[in-house]
């Protein structure tokens, strides 16, 4: 690029070059995440530069981002929108990120045909106002009949997990996801369904548990299963460090001092388990140790006890039964216990565990991932949540709308349509638009392996002849219809998709205006 030394002009070359590198980062965040999109896109071994030991592998969009340091700004925002589509959604961030590149690419060739970003920006809006009523207008909503949205769950469910780790096994892992989001009932609270993971057996030997499991188990010698369950869960600790602490300073010429501070230490800790019994319970959950003694004592007061729970499984316990987490006993009137209608010791694999059944939030519920290496469950669990979040969001927005590309052809016939409307040069930014919502389809079919000129160009011609059910069946390669084949998509995922792949386009177009007002010294040297 040739850069002119003289005048005002020279300022807006160089804010030219700036913007030029911001588009140039964005684009290559988003080159470098488009080849995970859609069920045959490519997975991403992210190794760590500061732990060659640490490495992942995903084709999780929000992850891989994550994963990386960016210091070009524009990358920064693109990463910043996925990152906010996965809070809202859960899902749909590679989408967001390559729309808003492509976006980008568009602006880009706009510019070079001298439009000014003001009137790309402009062309945008109108584009994207345009797409979203579309979107509205083909999406279907079937909240009243019960058995029709329950598969419409089950499909977005494999649509979302098609392109993730579990697509082997996605119609188990997809009555799984929507068997756990339906138990909410309309709650979005992911925090009632727990997954554990455990190393070994396959991953179709997962399962879903109504109930709760934690990974611990009852005091040794105590009965292994409890009925009609009344539960103190306390972070407490049952001894006091002095033993420790004494037993070390005074080593052996001292031994009758020690034996007496222990006579003390067991006299405290009874005293602790007497105050506990009051409360009336049959099972104690301690987030701390509870060593023998107090643990014998337990025992003998037909009370069960599991000692140092982690905190996750703690809160998500005292979520579920009713109960708070206590420190102290002295007012037992005041703390609420937590309830459920049985406890027992399962086996998991090789493991025991133990189920809490029948509990006060009848929504909880455990899916138990199993795989074969610690890599697999942790991205089996990261496309399980992505699958859950998108499912209990919708419960909530309960329309859905058509994949494979197809929803987004519609909205591009809907853009085309206006643009043909629009006088000046705002109408070339809006055909832009269509087109950058023509490449989602276009990437899908590429990272399949197919002919995506040919084949987007026949999905085109099927949509602009008004089937408007058509999309890209990518296992055989051919135009299809996504109604039958059930390749449904969660609406407001997508619409948060265009919506905010818009908006990060056009902040990127306007910090071009700041640079050129403040034109970067660095550039003297030209
Ligand atoms: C990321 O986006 C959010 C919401 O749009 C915004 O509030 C926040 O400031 C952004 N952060 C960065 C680093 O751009
Ligand atoms: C439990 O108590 C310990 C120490 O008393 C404290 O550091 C910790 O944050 C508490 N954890 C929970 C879950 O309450
Ligand atoms: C999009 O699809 C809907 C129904 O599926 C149809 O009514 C509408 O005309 C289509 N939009 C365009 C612009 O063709
Ligand atoms: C084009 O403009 C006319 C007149 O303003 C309007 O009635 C029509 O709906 C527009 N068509 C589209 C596709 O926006």
């Amino acid at each position: 690029m040739s850069v002119q030394i003289l005048g005002d002009q020279a300022t807006e070359e160089r804010g030219e070059n700036a913007r030029m590198s911001a588009f140039v980062g964005a684009i290559a965040v988003g080159d470098l995440v488009k080849s995970t999109l859609g069920p045959k896109g490519m997975d991403k071994l992210l190794q760590s530069s500061s732990d060659m030991d640490k490495s992942l592998i995903t084709n999780d969009g929000a992850t891989i981002l994550k994963s990386i340091p960016f210091d070009n700004p524009a990358a920064k925002v693109l990463v910043n929108i996925s990152k906010v589509q996965d809070d809202v959604v859960g899902d749909g961030t590679t989408s967001v990120t390559v729309l808003s590149a492509e976006l980008l690419r568009e602006a880009e060739k706009l510019i070079e045909k001298k439009i000014h970003p003001q009137t790309i920006i402009e062309g945008y809006r109108i584009a994207c106002a345009k797409a979203l009523e579309a979107l509205d207008k083909v999406s279907v909503n079937n909240a009243d009949d019960k058995e029709k949205f329950r598969s419409d769950l089950i499909n977005i469910a494999k649509t979302t997990l098609s392109s993730k780790i579990l697509s082997q096994d996605k119609d188990q892992f997809a009555e799984l996801a929507v068997s756990a989001v339906l138990r909410l009932k309309g709650s979005t609270n992911l925090d009632h369904i727990q997954i554990i993971k455990r190393v070994g057996g396959k991953l179709s030997d997962s399962f879903l548990d109504e109930g709760f499991i934690l990974d611990k188990r009852f005091g040794i010698s105590q009965p292994r299963k409890l009925k009609d369950a009344k539960i103190l869960i306390a972070n407490t600790s049952m001894d006091t460090d002095k033993v420790k602490v004494f037993g070390a300073k005074f080593k052996v010429d001292s031994t009758s001092k020690l034996a007496e501070l222990e006579k003390a230490e067991k006299a405290k800790m009874k005293n602790k388990v007497e105050k506990i019994k009051k409360f009336g319970i049959n099972c104690f959950i301690n987030r701390q140790l509870i060593y023998d003694y107090p643990e014998s004592l337990f025992t003998d007061s037909k009370i069960n006890s599991i000692e140092h729970a982690d905190f996750d499984g703690v809160e998500r316990l005292a979520l579920v039964t009713g109960a708070e987490v206590v420190s102290t006993f002295d007012n037992p009137e005041k703390v609420k216990l937590g309830h459920c209608e049985s406890i027992e010791e399962i086996l998991i694999g090789e493991d025991v565990m133990t189920k809490f059944s029948g509990v006060a939030a009848g929504e909880a519920c455990t899916i138990v991932l199993r795989g074969a290496t610690e890599q697999v469950l942790d991205e089996a669990e990261r496309s399980i949540h992505d699958a859950l979040s998108v499912l209990s969001q919708t419960t909530r927005e309960t329309k859905t709308c058509l994949g494979g590309g197809s929803a987004e052809m519609n909205m591009s016939k809907a853009v085309d349509q206006a643009a043909a409307n629009i006088t000046g040069k705002k109408s070339l930014a809006v055909e832009s638009f269509a087109h950058a919502l023509r490449q989602l389809p276009s990437i899908l079919a590429d990272n399949a392996g197919y002919d995506s000129s040919e084949l987007v160009s026949k999905l085109r011609s099927a949509i602009y002849n008004g089937m408007s059910t058509s999309g890209l069946d990518l296992n055989r390669g051919v135009v299809a219809d996504m109604r039958e084949l059930g390749i449904v998509e969660s609406y407001k995922l997508k619409h948060a998709v265009v919506a905010s792949a818009t908006e990060a386009a056009e902040v990127l177009l306007r910090v071009d205006n700041i640079l050129r007002a403040k034109p970067r010294t660095a550039d003297r040297n030209h």
